[in-house]
């Protein structure tokens, strides 16, 4: 039995919930990682759109169970709006469907307040965060003074996880010139809230281990995208997680033998939301184009994503970073319709070509994108479900793609319906 990770390959919003979705059908359990409700992953069946934060994309099929790994930081009131909302929708969670490790760190209102705070204050500096505390959630994790799921169930405990926390965040505070925490307030909130919390968490690694045991197929979801990896992404305009592969086993409590195949999801051209280098970034009328076609607004924020043509070197890079065995490009009738069509294949720095993105913030500044133009196609491939319907100019396409980024297709994404998808290899039977 194969287990499939699926990770973003580039800034995020890929089309990493439509896939997780379509493969979910054949998997028994599905797994976030990380990340937060920083993510905003996007579903379309049969004309109904769901937008998932923090559930896991696998929730909207019966028989599965969701997990929210560890690796993930949890705001409690946003998940319980989330279910309510996909309630609303006809979609059931209860603790039949949906696990939370117990381990899990919190995202509480001090976070997002510290998030929001700090990007005010940073003014031009800022990193175009969502605001949801994710970065000061995480911060806390490794600083060993979060407050996780399992405290929830006991008030000795919570009061000593305050003490650390709010010593800390108050310091902080005062430092920014924002009130000190209402402690009495907190403490209420967190108790009120335990109780709608706790009847899903539990030792989610042991669950998993029994369902691998079983030869259950397990989906880890990952969320953002490979350039907002905090050690590989354009740092510090990135995201406060791990975003790769590797975060799937330490995320879940799973060994990393439990992967066996990664699945990059990649865009068939390029964007990215809030700040941060973008080589091949484009404030033209084919920027504005691509963005036009492709709805480029955040699902999250609903801000506007910032558009370029398909920046293979970013990818490659990515996928060798990332593990990435095999990856689903997305949004190819995005591309319907342009004459002509560029990839950028290489760097300019400084009159040199490379062909990787620098580490240093200065040199990414300065890279230029060197292009190769290829011909477009007048045909749809917009809801094309099989091979044989693409346009000649588009297979040529995809196949430059391949090969500029050394890594096979393994499903093609032709629109947003789950099942407007074309399967080339799958990753289960890798
Ligand atoms: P995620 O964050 O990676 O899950 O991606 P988002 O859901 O934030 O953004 C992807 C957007 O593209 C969503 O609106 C999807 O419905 C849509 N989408 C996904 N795949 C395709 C595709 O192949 N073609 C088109 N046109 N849209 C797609
Ligand atoms: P999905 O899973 C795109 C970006 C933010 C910002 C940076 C840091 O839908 O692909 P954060 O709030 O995480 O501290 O913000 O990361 N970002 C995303 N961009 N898709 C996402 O998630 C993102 N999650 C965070 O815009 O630049
Ligand atoms: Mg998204």
């Amino acid at each position: 039995m194969a287990n499939v990770v699926v990770v973003g390959a580039q800034w995020g919003d890929e089309g990493k919930g439509k896939l997780v979705d379509w493969l979910s059908e054949r998997a028994d359990v599905i797994v976030r990682f990380q990340g937060g409700h920083n993510a905003g992953h996007t579903l379309v069946i049969d004309g109904k759109v769901y937008k998932l934060s923090l559930l896991p994309s696998g929730i909207v099929r019966s028989g599965k169970l969701s997990v929210i790994g560890n690796g993930v930081v949890l705001d409690p009131w946003s998940l319980l709006a989330e279910i309510e909302k996909i309630s609303d929708q006809g979609v059931p969670v209860t603790p039949d469907n949906l696990l939370i490790a117990e381990n899990t760190p919190l995202i509480l209102p001090l976070h997002q307040d510290l998030d929001q705070i700090r990007e005010t204050a940073a003014g031009k500096a800022k990193i175009g965060t969502t605001g949801r505390g994710i970065g000061p959630a995480y911060e806390d994790k490794v600083g060993r003074r979060s407050v996780r799921v399992a405290d929830l169930a006991d008030r000795d405990t919570l009061q000593t996880r305050l003490d650390r926390l709010l010593a800390h965040h108050d310091a902080l505070r005062k430092g920014l010139g924002a009130e000190p925490i209402d402690r009495a307030k907190l403490m209420a909130e967190l108790l009120e809230v335990a109780p709608r919390i706790l009847p899903y968490a539990g030792p989610a690694w042991r669950v998993l281990d029994k369902n691998r045991r079983q030869g259950k197929r397990i989906l880890f979801e990952g969320a953002q995208g490979a350039l907002l990896d905090i050690d590989f992404g354009t740092y510090p305009y990135v995201t406060s997680s791990n975003t790769q592969s590797g975060m799937a086993a330490t995320g879940s409590g799973m060994g990393p033998g439990a992967v066996d195949f990664v699945l990059g999801i990649v865009k068939a051209y390029t964007t990215r939301v809030g700040e941060g280098p973008f080589p091949a970034e484009l404030f033209d009328d084919d920027g504005q184009r691509l963005g036009e076609r492709g709805h480029e607004f955040g699902t999250v924020t609903g801000r506007q994503r910032r558009c370029g043509w398909f920046d293979s070197v970013l990818v490659r890079q990515t996928c060798t970073t990332g593990g990435v065995n095999g990856i689903a490009l997305t949004k190819l009738d995005v591309l319907d319709g342009f004459e002509e069509l560029k990839i950028c294949v290489a760097y300019e720095l400084d009159g040199k070509r490379i062909d990787y993105l620098p580490t240093a913030a200065s040199q990414q500044a300065r890279v230029k994108p060197i292009y190769e133009t290829l011909p477009g196609w007048s045909e749809t491939t917009a809801g094309a479900r099989s091979w044989g319907e693409l346009p000649a100019q588009a297979i040529k396409y995809v196949r430059r793609v391949e090969e500029l980024i050394g890594c096979p297709v393994a499903i093609l994404s032709t629109s947003p319906e789950r099942d407007d998808t074309i399967l080339v290899t799958d990753p289960f039977a890798a």
